[in-house]
C-alpha cells in the first residue's frame, strides 16, 4: 500500500504515486515561503510539523485512487487545501519548550477547523484505552487521553460501547508484542461486526509496538486505522480526524525534546493513594539487548518546574505515595535553566563507566530528590527505574536522609556474570556491582533492594548463569523481576551475537533463578518478623474482606486484619483504618512477596520518622 512518510532524519521512507508527490510538491513551496517570511529557519519540530500536516490532507495516507476517481481526488484536494491550515497553526506548534519556573498555564487554543473530531450537534467519540507493558505505559495511557479529553472525546471502560479502541503497546519482548497481535485479531473482527447505522469503530495502536512494527501493522492488519508513536501523542486528534475519513494515518516521529511537561495526565482512579509522575523519557545507555532506544528514542528531561507542579497538585489531591518514572530516572538532567547549564556532572558510581561522553551541566536527580521530597513531608517519594551508573554519594546520602524518601532502591543487575555484561553492554562487572551494593547498604542501613535479571542471554553458558545463582544468593532481593532472553531486531545483539542459548535451556535457566530468588527474598524478607512496618494503606485485601493491604517502606504488600485501632491522636478514641492513611503493622508471617501481620496503631511519616 502507498503509505508515504519520512523516518526521524527526515527521509522519505515509501513512495506515494507520481501525481501524489507532485501534490505534495506543489503544497510544500508556498508553505516553505511562508515559513521564512515569519523570519526564522525551519526548526526540526517545524519540518515534522509540515510534514505531518501534508498527510493531514490525506495527501500519502491510503489507497491510490482509482482511475476514474483521480478528478474527483484533485477536486477534493483543492477544496481541502482552501480549508487547511493557516501559518499560525504550524507557528503556534512550533513554540519553544517551556522555560523552567514558568507557570504551565492551559494556552487559549483557538479551535482548529480541520481537525474537529465531531461536528457541532454530533455526539462525542467514545474512546477505550488498553495498556500493555511498564508503568511508563500506564502514564503514557493518561496522557493520550488527557489530550484526547482535550479535544472532545468521552472515555469509556466498555469494549462494546467504543468509537475508537486505543492499545498502548510494548515491545520489550516478543511475548508482550504476541498478546498484541492476539488481541488485534479480536478487535478487527469487532470491527467488522459493527452495524452500518453506526460510525465506523477506529483502532489504534500507540507507544512502542507503533515505533517498531509500523509498517508491518499497516499491512498485516488492515483494519488499524492509525498509529502513533510514544512521541506522537500530541498528534492523536489529528490522526484520528484522518481516520474518520476512512484512511490510515500514522506518526512515529521521535522528538529530542517531548516530554509531554504541559499535559497533566488524568488520574484514571481519582481516589488513588498512589500516583505516578513521569520525569524523564528514552534512554541513550544502549544495553545490547534492548529495544527502548530505538522505540523510546534519545533521553530527555522533563523540566524540574512542571515537575514539582504535578507533585504538589497530587499533593492538594490527597494523594500520599509518588513514583518518580522514567526508563532512566537517576540520569535526570534538565538543562531549561540556562544558570544550570554550565554544571559539573556528579560522578558516576564507583567503577562504573557509559557509552557516551560525560553529560555536563543542568539539574541533576539529587536535586530533584530533594525538591520534590519536600513539597509534602506527609508524600512518599519512590522512583524507577533507575540504572546502577547514576548513583553519586549525594543521592544516597539525601536518601538515608529524608525521612520521606522509601529506603528502598532497583538496581537492575541483568547477569551476575561479567563476561555476560560485557556483552550487554552495561558498563560494569560483577565486582563493581557488588561493591556498589555494600556501599549502598552502608549508606542506608536497612535500604530494602530489588533488580531485574535476564536468563539465557547471547553466548550465556551454565559457569556464566551460576554465578548469577551465585549474585542473587550473595545480594538477597526483597524483590525481583526475571525475564527469559528474547531477541529483538535492531538491537546490538541482534546484528553482532548469536542467540544461541536454547529456548528450553533459557526456561530451565529462569526457572532456576526464580527459585533461587524466592528462597533468598523469603530470608531477607522473614528479618521483618516481630518488627513493625510503617504501611501505607491502600484498601481491602483481594483474597479477603475481612482483610485490608498497603505497603511499607520497601514497597512490599503488607497484609493485615481490618479492625479498630488508636486513632493516633493520643485521646484513646478508636477508629477504622482508611486507604490513605499510615498505620504500624507489627509483621507476623513473611513470603517472598507477602508480608502478615496485625494492626497496631494510625500513624504519619513524621512520627513515625522521629520514633526511628
Ligand atoms: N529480553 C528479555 N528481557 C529484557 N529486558 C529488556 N530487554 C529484554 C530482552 N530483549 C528486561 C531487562 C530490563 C527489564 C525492563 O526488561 O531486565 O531491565
Ligand atoms: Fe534498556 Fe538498558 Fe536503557 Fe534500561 S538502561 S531501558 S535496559 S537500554
Amino acid at each position: 500500500m502507498p503509505f508515504a512518510r519520512w523516518d526521524c532524519a527526515g527521509r522519505l521512507v515509501s513512495h506515494p504515486s507520481a501525481t501524489m508527490m507532485m501534490m505534495r510538491m506543489m503544497l510544500m513551496q508556498p508553505l516553505k515561503h511562508a515559513l521564512g517570511a515569519a523570519g526564522r529557519p525551519l526548526s526540526w519540530a517545524a519540518r515534522s510539523e509540515l510534514r505531518s500536516r501534508v498527510s493531514a490532507w490525506g495527501l500519502d495516507a491510503g489507497p491510490h485512487p482509482a482511475k476514474g476517481e483521480q478528478k474527483e481526488g484533485l477536486e477534493g484536494f483543492s477544496a481541502r487545501l482552501a480549508t487547511g491550515p493557516t501559518l499560525q497553526h504550524f507557528l503556534r506548534n512550533t513554540a519553544p519548550p517551556l522555560e523552567a519556573g514558568r507557570q504551565v498555564t492551559e494556552e487559549p487554543e483557538e479551535p482548529v477547523p480541520y481537525l474537529t473530531s465531531s461536528a457541532p450537534g454530533e455526539a462525542r467519540r467514545k474512546v477505550y484505552l488498553e495498556t500493555y507493558g511498564c508503568q511508563m505505559n500506564v502514564n503514557d495511557t493518561e496522557i493520550a487521553w488527557a489530550i484526547l479529553q482535550k479535544n472532545g472525546y468521552l472515555r469509556t471502560n466498555r469494549l462494546g460501547e467504543a468509537d475508537v479502541i486505543l492499545l498502548v503497546t510494548c515491545s520489550i519482548r516478543e511475548k508482550a508484542e504476541q498478546a498484541i497481535w492476539n488481541r488485534l485479531q479480536h478487535l478487527t473482527a469487532l470491527k467488522s461486526k459493527r452495524l452500518r447505522t453506526q460510525a465506523p469503530l477506529r483502532i489504534g495502536i500507540l507507544g512502542c509496538m507503533a515505533e517498531r512494527l509500523r509498517e508491518e501493522i499497516l499491512h498485516r492488519e488492515k483494519l488499524v486505522d492509525i498509529v502513533a508513536g510514544p512521541d506522537a501523542y500530541r498528534d492523536l486528534p489529528r490522526l484520528l480526524a484522518v481516520a474518520e475519513s476512512g484512511q490510515q494515518a500514522a506518526n512515529v516521529l521521535l522528538s529530542l525534546d517531548e516530554t509531554y511537561a504541559d499535559v497533566l495526565p488524568v488520574q484514571t482512579s481519582p481516589n488513588a493513594t498512589s500516583a505516578f509522575v513521569s520525569i524523564t523519557r528514552g534512554c541513550d545507555n544502549m544495553c545490547s539487548y534492548c529495544i527502548v532506544p530505538f522505540t523510546r528514542g534519545r533521553e530527555r528531561s522533563r523540566p524540574l518546574a512542571s515537575i514539582l507542579q504535578e507533585v504538589k497538585m497530587l499533593s492538594d489531591q490527597g494523594v500520599k505515595e509518588v513514583t518518580l518514572l522514567g526508563q532512566n530516572v537517576n540520569s535526570f538532567r534538565d538543562t531549561s535553566e540556562v544558570q544550570f547549564r554550565a554544571a559539573a556532572a556528579p560522578g558516576l558510581s564507583r567503577g562504573f563507566s557509559t557509552i557516551y561522553k560525560a553529560k555536563e551541566g543542568g539539574l541533576r536527580f539529587a536535586h530533584l530528590l530533594d525538591q520534590a521530597s519536600r513539597v509534602d513531608p506527609e508524600i512518599r517519594i519512590r522512583f524507577t527505574s533507575p540504572h546502577p551508573k547514576d548513583f553519586p554519594d549525594e543521592l544516597l546520602q539525601l536518601i538515608q536522609e529524608r525521612h520521606n524518601i522509601c529506603n528502598q532502591l532497583h538496581l537492575p543487575a541483568q547477569s551476575g556474570s561479567t563476561r555476560v555484561l560485557e556483552a550487554m553492554r552495561r558498563g560494569y562487572t560483577r565486582e563493581t556491582y557488588l561493591a556498589l551494593i555494600q556501599h549502598v547498604r552502608d549508606s542506608i542501613p536497612g535500604v530494602s533492594l530489588s533488580s531485574d535479571f535476564i536468563a539465557g542471554f547471547c553466548g550465556e553458558t551454565e559457569d556464566d548463569h551460576q554465578q548469577t545463582v551465585s549474585l542473587l544468593r550473595e545480594v538477597r532481593y526483597n524483590t525481583g523481576f526475571l525475564f527469559a532472553y528474547s531477541m529483538r531486531q535492531k538491537t546490538r545483539a541482534y546484528h553482532r551475537l548469536q542467540d544461541d542459548v536454547p529456548a528450553e535451556v533459557k526456561h530451565r535457566r529462569l526457572e532456576e533463578l526464580i527459585s533461587v530468588f524466592r528462597e533468598e527474598a523469603s530470608r531477607a524478607n522473614g528479618a521483618m518478623l516481630g518488627r513493625s512496618q510503617l504501611v501505607l494503606v491502600e484498601g481491602p485485601s483481594k483474597r479477603s474482606a475481612t482483610e485490608l493491604c498497603g505497603r511499607n517502606d520497601g514497597n512490599l504488600r503488607v497484609v493485615f486484619p481490618d479492625v479498630e485501632m488508636e486513632d493516633g491522636t493520643g485521646s484513646g478514641a478508636v477508629a477504622r483504618a482508611q486507604p490513605g492513611d499510615y498505620v504500624l503493622v507489627k509483621i507476623t508471617s513473611a513470603s517472598s512477596q507477602t508480608l502478615k501481620g496485625v494492626l497496631l496503631r494510625c500513624t504519619s511519616l513524621r512520627e513515625s520518622a522521629a520514633c526511628r
